[in-house]
């Protein structure tokens, strides 16, 4: 009979379990109540149509993006999964204007949550991959309700980040900062099972992800960057360059955790004066510091990730490149020289 394997349950005590009498338990509560919005989440987005979840909406959130359905069905599992269970002192969302607190009555928990809880929704009504994204930060202890400055840590204060992956199989990934661990869904028996163990992205790649779309919006490096790769063997970087884009940040971090490559949305001409594209708490930090624990690298151009210290808004931007070290190494080369 084929084994069971580690279950994503059993795995997170098992961490508990190595901090012996330090731990509380709050933590593997927390991450247990990720868990089931994610897995509601999956089984939502798999049935797509059947389930009425497809379509927009006729909101749009603090970015002005309009909200799909499932934006707003999936950060409801998110917020009922952890407001409930006394582990969560408070959540931050990309669909949210505001923090969220947690109401009257309800036991208060270690922990904040950042998410964004449909990561990619453009691609729900296609069927393609979208996922969501969370960061777990601590929560100050000497208040009943945490503001949105409490929210206000460099990415490098993370307790954990994770993602979920609503692909031909739904992945959870995650790190606790003790390197980064794969799980696929087991739809059968409801549970996530360690297949991706100890996840290393590989440091040389010739594999690039950017919306060739705002070729003539870039800052300067990345175009010049972006140049020498079209040029392939002929060119400066001597090698033949690949180009992807799922237009999901997950499903792009997810192809490099798996076989290497960049992922860069830069600062351009459009959005230079708020930051960039992607929001800090709900993409740019997760994502670094699953990114940095498989061995890869995350910056700005300028800087690490993890390191911009938070302004205080919850939905601050930053220009994003990740992916393997190496070739990141080569990009900021780019940006040294410009
Ligand atoms: O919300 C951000 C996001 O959907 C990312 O997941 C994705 O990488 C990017 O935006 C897609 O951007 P574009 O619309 O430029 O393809």
């Amino acid at each position: 009979m084929k084994k069971l394997g580690i279950t994503l349950s059993s795995f997170i005590i098992d961490e508990q379990r190595k901090l012996g009498n330090k731990a509380s338990g709050q933590f593997t509560g927390l991450l247990n109540d990720i868990t089931i919005a994610c897995k509601s989440i999956a089984n939502l987005v798999n049935q797509g149509d059947l389930a009425g979840v497809l379509g927009a909406t006729k909101s749009e959130n603090a970015m002005g993006d309009v909200q799909k359905k499932m934006d707003l069905i999936a950060n409801d599992l998110f917020i009922d999964a952890l407001e409930n269970n006394g582990h969560c002192a408070g959540m931050a969302s990309e669909e949210l204007d505001e923090i969220l607190t947690l109401p009257e009555g309800k036991p208060r928990g270690k922990y904040l949550v950042t998410f964004d809880p449909l990561d990619g929704s453009s691609n729900m009504d296609i069927n393609m991959d979208v996922g969501a994204i969370f960061s777990v930060l601590r929560a100050p202890a000497d208040k009943e309700n945490p503001t949105a400055e409490d929210f206000a840590q460099p990415g490098t204060e993370q307790v954990a980040a994770g993602y979920c992956l609503y692909g031909p199989s739904s992945m959870m990934v995650l790190t606790t900062g003790n390197g980064v661990n794969g799980f696929t869904l087991c739809s059968s028996i409801g549970e996530f099972i360690l297949t991706h163990p100890h996840m290393e992205i590989p440091s040389d790649t010739s594999e690039y992800a950017i919306n060739s779309s705002n070729q003539r919006f870039w800052e300067a490096p990345v175009q010049k960057y972006i140049e020498d790769c079209n040029q392939g063997e002929e060119g400066p970087l001597g090698k033949r360059y690949n180009m992807r884009w799922v237009a999901a940040m997950v499903g792009e971090i997810h192809r490099i955790l798996c076989r290497g490559g960049v992922f860069l949305y830069p600062i351009d001409e459009r959005n230079r004066e708020v930051g960039g594209k992607l929001r800090l708490l709900y993409e740019g930090n997760p994502m670094a510091m699953i990114v940095e624990q498989a061995g890869g690298a995350a910056n700005t151009g300028y800087g690490r990730i993890m390191e911009v210290q938070p302004n205080g808004d919850p939905h601050q931007r930053v220009p994003v490149i990740m992916g393997s070290k190496n070739e990141v190494e080569k990009i900021l080369s780019y940006h040294a020289a410009d």
